[in-house]
């Protein structure tokens, strides 16, 4: 068992924090945000994240996990995980690092020596290096241990991620280093999960080049869908027989509206913007055609949109099923669906958007849509229907209850998430993305 204090309680933190108790661990979440940490000690947590709710509340019956705003917390921790956000900075493609900046000056004063302070933030490569010094002046160490789950299965990745990736110094104090992290995920360790240690630089970089690969595939399934609209070929069965190649794999092909939330857009910028300062722009010129690549997907949807409305969509009645940036996630931040429904208002449609979670962060940052608490009551009336985030329950629409809801039979299917047959079959236009 390791004492762990966790700085940070976002979508990473809060995760992160309630992970390591249910597996034995004592730790305290440190958070500045003091509603947020009012929450988390009422067993809430502030996102949708499916099971978490059950481990902050065993773990805080247990007396394993504690949440605060006092960073003084820290000081009975002897590992100290740094999990706040780095945002796109407001004034360019880089991120900003103000929060772990902050977050590591905070901690500083409550670090003991051959204490262990472990990165897990997305950084810039260069940042451990750049942090590392202040921290070996207090007689603690720092490592970088990048995180790769994903939102709406953040438990279990935690839990059981593909791989711990350990940034460590060189020489003795990297390996004691390497040694308490081995204590932390000794259970991970013992289900066979692999570890891989490394130096600062290339921890880092792992993560960005892990994240730029990942959007480069989406947006290459994406430039061939622009080529099967030019052609009139279906992306959706090119991409069944390009992920049949093993050395391509299927996943992260899936033709559509794109990528968005916290992490890929943001980290790919902050990638090459990092690239620039380095002189290596070059090498990571091609993810700026990534990102266009996937904001034209918007414009090509809203279009859709325009054809289906006879050329215009202003004054006409669109539902929109989907807020959050993906299923099982209520996060909105970059979502391709809230910003299609914020173009279509902003042409002068009638937007009426449903999520079966992400209402609340909705209309926080779109309080010009309209919203509505079920898909029935979107759909009701609608000149047109856009699916732009799939979840299930959306998939699993029937097409005969959705078309008695609305006022004309019309579907643009952002994600191709719906079976067009189906819903041709009930009288309904289909069109989506990639597709005749
Ligand atoms: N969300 C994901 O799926 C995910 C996955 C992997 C990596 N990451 C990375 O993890 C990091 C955090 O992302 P997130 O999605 O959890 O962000 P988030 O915005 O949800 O959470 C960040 C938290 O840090 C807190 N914070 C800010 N400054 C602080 C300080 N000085 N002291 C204590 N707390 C402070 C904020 O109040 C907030 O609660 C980012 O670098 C992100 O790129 C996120």
């Amino acid at each position: 068992m390791t004492v762990i204090s966790v700085i940070g309680c976002g979508y990473l933190g809060a995760v992160h924090a309630a992970a390591m108790a249910s597996i034995g661990h004592d730790v305290i979440g440190v958070d500045v945000d003091a509603e947020r940490i009012a929450a988390l000690a009422q067993y809430r947590p502030p996102f949708f994240e499916p099971g978490l709710p059950e481990l902050l509340s065993a773990g805080q019956e247990s007396g394993r996990l504690a949440f605060t705003t006092d960073i003084g917390a820290a000081r009975a921790a002897a590992v100290h995980f740094v999990c706040v956000g780095t945002p796109q900075a407001r004034n360019g493609l880089g991120a900003d690092m103000a929060f772990v900046d902050a977050a590591v000056d905070s901690l500083l004063p409550q670090l003991d020596t051959g204490d262990l302070v472990v990165g897990k933030s997305t950084v810039p490569v260069g940042t451990a290096e750049r942090l590392a010094p202040a921290i070996r002046e207090r007689g603690a160490e720092l490592a970088w241990n990048p995180e790769f789950l994903r939102e709406g299965h953040a438990v279990e990745d935690t839990l059981r991620p593909s791989r711990f990736v350990y940034g460590v110094p060189a020489g003795k104090a990297g390996q004691r280093a390497a040694a308490k992290l081995d204590e932390v995920y000794a259970d991970g360790l013992e289900a066979g999960i692999s570890r891989l240690t490394a130096d600062y630089a290339t921890a880092e970089l792992v993560k960005t080049a892990a994240n730029s690969f990942l959007a480069t595939k989406i947006s290459f399934i994406n430039a061939m869908a622009e080529l099967c609209e030019a052609s009139g070929a279906d992306v959706t069965v090119l991409a069944e027989a390009l992920g049949m190649d093993e050395r391509i794999g299927r996943a992260f092909l899936n033709a559509g509206l794109g990528f968005g939330g916290g992490c890929l857009p943001k980290d790919i910028r902050a990638f090459m913007a990092r690239a620039d300062e380095l002189g290596a722009d070059q090498a990571v010129g091609f993810l700026r055609e990534v990102d266009a690549i996937n904001l034209r997907r918007r414009e090509r949807t809203v279009d859709l949109a325009r054809q289906e409305l006879d050329g215009s969509v202003a004054g006409r009645r669109i539902a929109v099923l989907g807020a959050s940036f993906k299923p099982n996630s209520d996060d909105v931040r970059d979502s391709p669906a809230l910003d299609v429904a914020r173009m279509l208002a902003r042409e002068g449609a009638q937007v009426r958007v449903a999520d079966p979670q992400a209402l609340d962060n909705a209309r926080r940052v779109a309080p010009e849509l309209d919203y509505a608490t079920t898909a029935a009551e979107a759909l009701t009336g609608a000149d047109l229907v856009l699916l732009l985030t799939e979840w299930a329950e959306y998939r699993d629409l029937d097409p005969q209850d959705a078309g008695a809801a609305v006022a004309r039979r019309v579907v643009v299917d952002g994600r191709n998430a719906l079976d067009p047959h189906r819903w041709r079959s009930a009288g309904w236009t289909y069109r989506a993305l990639g597709r005749p």
